[in-house]
């Protein structure tokens, strides 16, 4: 009998005719933390990605949008944040939001891995290769980032908490997003990392993770992301696919085999999508069209002088990094690797089918001009800030209010102007594949899927030091649980003045 390592070779040197294009395996070196990072740190990053108590009203998670059970995303196009209740496409929104999430909540499988020097759709928070900041890193937070955040992983994690859609919340309703609001990041930190060390397990835990932590009060919100991106690290690797067999020279079947041939051949797409983590990182523009609010970018203007809001609605991606005509609407390729469990597709989810996502690359602007908008779930309360002279409310949009304001979601893809520039932006050219072609390019997709990462809920502790529920939770665990004794304790300070916790800090406080 021959051993397994004879045929591997034996395979390698009969099929491997692109053996020369395509990658070499992930090791461990090629991660942070060399992929393994102390089981105390891995921890600490753990209870902290699914406790709520990062977010401004203690309401939302990093792991309510990456769900290790949904591809680490929510299965939905354009994540709902802050105030809503439930997960994935259950989450819904009668005690008020203020809108969408602009953007696809991006999968984070082998987001540790080095090769990742820039973060976001847009590589807004990168690692600057000019020079010219402390921090080593560009980001939206300018010189209020932190000094001594090593990676671009770790930094990224000082950002959702600084959202007030993603996690902070609203000014009026917290201490957090009241800083937020005022652009002083770094308070919003500290009142972060304050609630941190007033509770005694989070303070136990980060003295015994870090060295340089002896007691609750050395803690700075950059060591909680530290943790994060540790833990990020090591959960979310994954390596174990048939394509990873494959490259260890195990055969797959005849038309994965076709699809793998046509995607490192004639169809061109490991010109973008690349290595083993099947990106370049680097952007491009591929017309993808736009659905949601945008990002209050560009200069069109058509829709506020409709709608009487000024709101801008495109999304001009990389350009808004970089201010080069070059990227405009260029995002940044993503990884490859699960794209079957990563669903809905795109930088905005627009498609809601992988094969409509790969059949949009062979003529970009051919399926820009017949899409038609994928339906987002109707936000049930939408809400807006009403001041007074005691402060701030906020208050349901009226029927007619509600009108304008949902027309931004297809603003863009509505308007002739606006779909031409995203046309006119498009870098790659069509490229002709039968049906039969573009079947084994899916069967080759397929390949890329860890049967490790299908369902990794886990990862998802039952119980977390602030005694809040962990989330996601199964159906409302907001409703049910209860908050433990150590929860009870570090909310008995009270010293941001919270009301009690509960899921949604904010629905008795809407007008209607
Ligand atoms: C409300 C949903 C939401 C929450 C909560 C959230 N994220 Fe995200 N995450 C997103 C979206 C959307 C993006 C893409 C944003 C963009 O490109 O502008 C993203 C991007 C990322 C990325 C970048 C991945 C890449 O490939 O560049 C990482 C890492 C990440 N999130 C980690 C976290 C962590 C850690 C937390 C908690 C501290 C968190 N997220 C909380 C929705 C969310
Ligand atoms: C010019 C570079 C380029 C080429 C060539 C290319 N892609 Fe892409 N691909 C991208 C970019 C950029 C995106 C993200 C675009 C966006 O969201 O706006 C993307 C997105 C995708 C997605 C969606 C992934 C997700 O998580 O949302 C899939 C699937 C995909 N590409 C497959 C392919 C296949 C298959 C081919 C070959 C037929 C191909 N790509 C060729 C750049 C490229």
């Amino acid at each position: 009998m021959k051993s397994p390592m004879t045929i591997a070779l034996l395979l390698t040197t009969c099929i491997g005719a692109q053996a020369a294009d395509l990658p070499g395996p992930l090791e461990d070196r090629d991660f942070l933390w060399n992929g393994v990072p102390s089981p105390e740190l891995y921890e600490l990053g753990r209870s902290l990605f699914f406790d709520p108590i990062l977010s401004g009203n203690r309401n939302i998670a990093c792991a309510t949008c990456h769900d290790p059970a949904r591809g680490t995303g929510d299965g939905v196009s354009l994540s709902i944040g802050e105030g809503g209740i439930g997960f994935g496409p259950e989450r819904v929104t009668q005690d008020g939001v203020t809108g969408r999430v602009p953007r696809n909540a991006q999968p984070l499988y082998n987001i540790g891995a080095r090769a990742y020097t820039s973060m976001f759709h847009d590589g807004r928070l990168e690692l600057d290769h000019m020079g010219g900041f402390p921090s080593r890193l560009r980001s939206p937070a300018n010189d209020q980032l932190p000094e001594g955040l090593d990676n671009a992983l770790t930094a990224q994690a000082m950002f959702p908490v600084l959202s007030a859609v993603e996690m902070a919340g609203q000014p009026g309703e917290n201490p957090v997003a009241d800083a937020v609001s005022k652009r002083d990041f770094k308070q919003a930190w500290r009142l972060l990392a304050g609630r941190l060390a007033a509770n005694p397990g989070y303070a136990e835990q980060f003295v015994t993770a870090f060295d340089e932590i002896e007691a609750a009060d050395d803690i700075r919100f950059d060591h909680a992301a530290t943790a994060i991106a540790a833990f990020e690290t090591a959960a979310f690797r994954s390596d174990l696919s048939r394509f990873d067999a494959r490259l260890a020279g195990w055969p797959m079947t005849t038309t994965e085999e076709a699809g793998l041939e046509l995607f490192y051949g004639a169809a061109g797409c490991s010109s973008c999508h690349s290595g083993p983590l099947l990106t370049d990182h680097d952007f491009h523009a591929i017309a993808v069209p736009q659905i949601g609010p945008g990002k209050d970018q560009g200069s069109d203007g058509s829709y506020a002088v409709h709608s009487g809001y000024p709101h801008r609605v495109e999304d001009q991606g990389r350009f808004n990094v970089t201010g080069e005509k070059a990227n405009l609407y260029a995002f940044r390729t993503p990884s490859l690797r699960n794209v079957s469990l990563t669903g809905p597709w795109g930088h905005n989810g627009a498609f809601a089918s992988l094969e409509d996502m790969v059949r949009h690359h062979l003529d970009t602007v051919a399926s820009l001009t017949r899409y038609t908008p994928a339906e987002l779930p109707p936000l049930d309360t939408v809400i807006q800030p009403v001041r007074s002279r005691t402060g701030v409310s906020y208050q349901a949009l009226s029927p007619m209010q509600r009108g304008a304001y949902d027309l931004r979601d297809i603003w863009v893809h509505s308007s002739e102007r606006l779909r031409n520039e995203i046309a006119r932006a498009n870098t790659l050219a069509p490229v002709d594949l039968s049906d039969e072609e573009v079947s084994s390019i899916l069967a080759f997709l397929e390949t890329l899927t860890d049967p490790t990462a299908i369902d990794r809920s886990y990862l998802v502790p039952t119980v977390v030091p602030s005694g809040l529920p962990p989330q996601p939770g199964r159906g409302d665990a907001c409703l049910s649980d209860t908050p433990s004794l150590a929860g009870a304790m570090a909310f008995s300070g009270k010293a941001e003045g919270l009301p009690e916790p509960r899921c949604n800090g904010r629905g008795d406080k809407i007008q209607h």
